[in-house]
């Protein structure tokens, strides 16, 4: 299989330098700069992409690309910083330049470099982020585009295959950007372009055969994309060797336990222990109305329940486990210090230690929606494979203050509304995630000829690419309106529906 290796200096974006390179069928790995020497000899690439970061060449001490990168002999393109860096150590310069570019910007193309290559156009449009610029070309270099304040902005020594842009060709703002590192991984690079994901199906079977031989696999099953690909994979992989337990915490959506046994006990035959523990949670929950507090009850109660029917089962070797890429991925920092936990996150953290079980990541290399497109491959129904993330806590964090099962009840219905509208209206795959909220403050209202003093009820839509910052979702008022009359229509208890379009940050997607 063909890899490219792109080496990281901390831009905020290296991430999509990856994704796109995948969505060109060819595989990849980020590793960041002071990993990538070891790195570049042991994973033996057909490229090199060099990402852009937030320092200056121009300083001392800045990172820079491993000489045994650079005296390789194989294609590199850098980008922004890469491009920067690549150039002052192969004998150009960079200056610190008094224009700053940020954002659009517009690239006039040379003709004849195959990164342009089926680009129809003289003058494209290119994302720009910089201070620094290329002032010197090192020797066997020459400029293949320019810009209005870069006129270094894409170079190449041919001969060498050594290309550097000083934009961002990962980001969708370059809408040609995605052409450009196709061009550079099969033209230039000449990889094949066959990853896909029947290629990684068949690769990821073999690897969990071999990892786990005879041995017995337990996975904890929450109805999530990830936690279903897994299940569904390792089951192709090893049958009956595979145990899942999916725990009814009492904090589900309607329904969201018959379609998890339906589909994983009756459709794919996996064996599936389903323990309803919901007393045992609500229980615990009683009179708790702390966010924090709620949140470690509830993984701490999980992971208890979970131990106990793992054992039942008389045990297993190995946990299986959801984790994906940009959870593996070593970031790198240059900030330092510690990060403020927002919200404790909720998981099976230090069971395999607890438990002596070694752990099985079968999707560890892979981005969220390439897990989506495994489980197309798979066979999961595009109800499961297209679902919005949902919360290990699940309905504990939407009804700030205590929980009861009257508002569980009371919750669950406006939600099952809430999500009927969207999906009739064909909004479901527009949104990350949309949900409805109880809070806990009742308000006056008249319904016919009587006072009614009800639950006020919080509609959240979000759209986001990773859930770490997000937008409100902006519904048309004749949608917002319709969803509203329903609720309170439909929902006894509920007298009064508002929406929440606070972005995140400042706010959370989730309201604890
Ligand atoms: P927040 O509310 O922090 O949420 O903006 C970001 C994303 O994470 C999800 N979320 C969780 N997922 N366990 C999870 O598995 C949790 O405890 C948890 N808390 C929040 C949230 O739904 C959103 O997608």
């Amino acid at each position: 299989m063909d890899r490219i290796l792109i080496v990281d200096f901390g831009s905020q974006v290296t991430q999509l330098i990856a994704r796109r390179v995948r969505e060109s069928g060819v595989y990849c790995e980020i590793v960041p700069f002071n990993r990538a020497e070891k790195a570049f000899g042991e994973m033996n690439p057909k490229a090199v992409i060099l990402s852009g970061g937030p320092n200056s060449v121009a300083d001392i001490d800045t990172p820079r690309a491993p000489e045994n990168i650079l005296s390789s002999g194989l294609p590199i393109l850098g980008i922004c910083y890469g491009q920067q860096t690549l150039c002052a150590q192969l004998g150009g310069s960079v200056e610190q330049s008094d224009e700053r570019e940020f954002g659009r910007a517009m690239l006039e193309v040379k003709a004849g470099s195959p990164l342009f290559e089926g680009i129809d156009a003289d003058e494209i449009q290119v994302w720009m982020s910089h201070g620094d610029r290329v002032n010197n070309l090192p020797d066997g270099f020459s400029i293949i585009g320019t810009s209005e304040n870069a006129p270094y902005a894409a170079i190449a020594d041919e001969a060498r295959k050594i290309y550097g842009v000083q934009f961002h060709p990962e980001v969708v703002h370059t809408p040609d950007g995605a052409k450009m590192l196709q061009n550079f991984t099969h033209k230039i690079a000449g990889c094949k372009g066959d990853w896909s994901m029947a290629a990684f199906r068949d690769k990821a079977i073999a690897d969990i055969r071999a990892q786990v031989g005879e041995g017995r696999v337990i996975c904890g099953l929450s109805g999530g994309v990830d936690s279903s690909v897994v299940a569904v994979l390792l089951h192709e992989a090893i049958g009956e060797q595979l145990t899942c337990v999916y725990v009814d915490t009492g904090m589900m959506r309607a329904g969201e336990s018959e379609q998890v046994v339906g589909l994983f006990r009756d459709h794919f035959n996996i064996k599936l222990v389903h323990k309803d523990a919901s007393d045992l949670f609500l229980g615990k929950l009683d009179g708790v109305s702390d966010p924090e507090q709620k949140r470690k009850i509830i993984g701490g109660t999980f992971i208890d329940v979970f131990e106990e029917e793992a054992k039942a089962v008389g045990g297993a070797d190995f946990l299986a486990q959801g984790t994906l890429y940009p959870d593996v991925i070593e970031s790198v920092s240059f900030t330092g210090g510690p990060s403020v936990t927002i919200k404790s996150h909720h998981n099976v953290g230090g069971l395999p230690e607890r438990m002596n079980m070694k752990l099985v990541e079968p999707v560890r290399e892979l981005f969220k929606d390439e897990v989506r497109a495994l489980g197309q491959e798979l066979g999961l129904p595009e109800t499961f494979v297209g679902r919005h993330p949902f919360p290990g806590p699940g309905l504990a964090i939407r009804i700030p203050g205590e929980i009861t099962e009257e508002k569980l009840e009371i919750l669950r219905k406006a939600d099952t509304v809430y999500l009927d509208e969207i999906r009739t209206q064909g909004l479901y795959d527009e949104i990350w995630q949309a949900f409805a909220v109880l809070l806990p403050v009742r308000t006056v209202g008249v319904m016919g000829d009587s006072r009614t003093y009800d639950y006020v009820c919080a509609l959240r839509a979000v759209t986001s690419t990773d859930g770490m910052t997000a937008d409100y979702y902006p519904f048309s008022h004749d949608f917002l309106g319709r969803v509203s009359t329903r609720i309170i229509n439909e929902v006894r208890g509920i007298n009064r529906v508002v929406y929440d379009i606070t972005s995140k940050p400042p706010g959370t997607i989730e309201w604890e």
